[in-house]
């Protein structure tokens, strides 16, 4: 009877106060046969109560265990054999034995400091990788609900634009930047129209492709594309690409500009293009030029050759001469 109200002053002690890594993984039974023989050793009396407060203080309302027990997603099965095996024991040992509140300070002190040692050496979680998507690694273990938070993002991402040139490439990848599951499969659906609404798309392929390329892009490739992801028939995430297919018609037109001005041009007249970059002046001169170049070279040499000969001989002469008009004056003086 006595145990029978314990027990339920402790369940009820349990609804009144919130959850922590110790009540998530201990029964309250184990509790009770834990608290059992706690003594207040001022008045040397049997005292559960006082035990509770005591495992609310060192377990419940530690923050250090609290944030210990963040552990990523799958680890909560290590976190209960953590707590089990350091609390356990002491409930094997302390069961219908008196013990003062000391001792139990002392045990229960060491039992959480290695807790919370180990379980913080447990892998945690990947983060929450906004802004959709539900991201399974990202979410950690929270020891005030005994569940797993969610990242709370929803499944659709905000739609992205992409706009091609007509006959060109284009490629939509199906890409998140969380940890995925390895037995994913994935669906790409297409809508004519620019939408987010399921019931638009139509299903294009299926498997586990998570590229969808369309390698010359014609003008009925615009439209809304969405790639979803599945693990184990639930839906993990949902892209959205809304693809703008433009004609090359700028191209187009202005060759046709250029026809229409040659066109144009009064009769017989061609508009001269600059076909050749200005460097090609630098290549080799044509043959007339060549000629006529090497020709002009020939016919300095001969000139030079002339005026070699014809200079030093006309000195010669005018020297000779001036000889002969020094002997004149000679014999009109003497
Ligand atoms: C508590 O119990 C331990 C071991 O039985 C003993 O050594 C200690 O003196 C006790 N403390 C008090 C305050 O009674």
């Amino acid at each position: 009877m006595v145990g029978f109200v314990v027990r339920l002053l402790f369940l009820m002690s349990l609804f009144c106060g919130g959850l922590s890594c110790y009540k998530c993984f201990i029964d309250p039974g184990d509790s009770v046969r834990l608290c059992w023989g706690h003594i207040l050793s001022e008045h040397n009396i049997r005292n559960i109560d006082a035990c509770f407060k005591t495992l609310d203080r060192i377990f419940n309302n530690n923050p250090n265990v609290i944030m210990a027990g963040k552990v990523g997603r799958g680890y909560d099965t290590v976190l209960k054999e953590i707590m089990r095996s350091e609390i356990m024991h002491i409930v094997e040992e302390f069961d219908h034995h008196l013990n003062n509140d000391t001792v139990y300070e002392v045990r229960l002190k060491a039992a959480a400091d290695t807790f919370i040692t180990m379980a913080s050496g447990l892998p945690r979680a990947s983060g929450c990788f906004p802004p959709c998507g539900f991201q399974a690694h990202g979410t950690v273990y929270n020891c005030m609900t005994c569940q797993y938070d969610s990242c709370e993002f929803p499944l659709d991402c905000p739609l992205q634009e992409i706009t091609v040139e007509e006959n060109n490439r284009n490629q939509m990848w199906c890409h998140v930047p969380f940890v995925l599951p390895s037995d994913i499969q994935i669906v790409w659906r297409y809508a004519e129209i620019k939408t987010m609404l399921i019931d638009r798309f139509k299903e294009v392929t299926a498997g586990t492709d998570k590229l969808f390329s369309i390698p010359s892009a014609r003008l009925e490739h615009t439209g809304t594309y969405q790639c979803e992801i599945f693990s184990r028939e639930r839906s993990l995430v949902r892209i959205y690409y809304h693809l703008t297919v433009v004609a090359n018609e700028e191209v187009g037109h202005a060759e046709l500009q250029d026809v229409f001005d040659q066109a144009l041009l009064p009769a017989g007249q061609f508009r001269v293009l600059p076909t050749l970059p200005p460097f090609s002046l630098l290549r080799l001169p044509s043959d007339v030029l060549l000629t006529v170049s090497l020709t002009s070279l020939i016919l300095l040499l001969f000139i030079t050759i002339g005026v070699l000969y014809w200079w030093p001989s006309k000195k010669m002469d005018r020297e000779t001469e001036q000889e002969q008009e020094r002997h004149r004056y000679r014999f009109q003086f003497a």
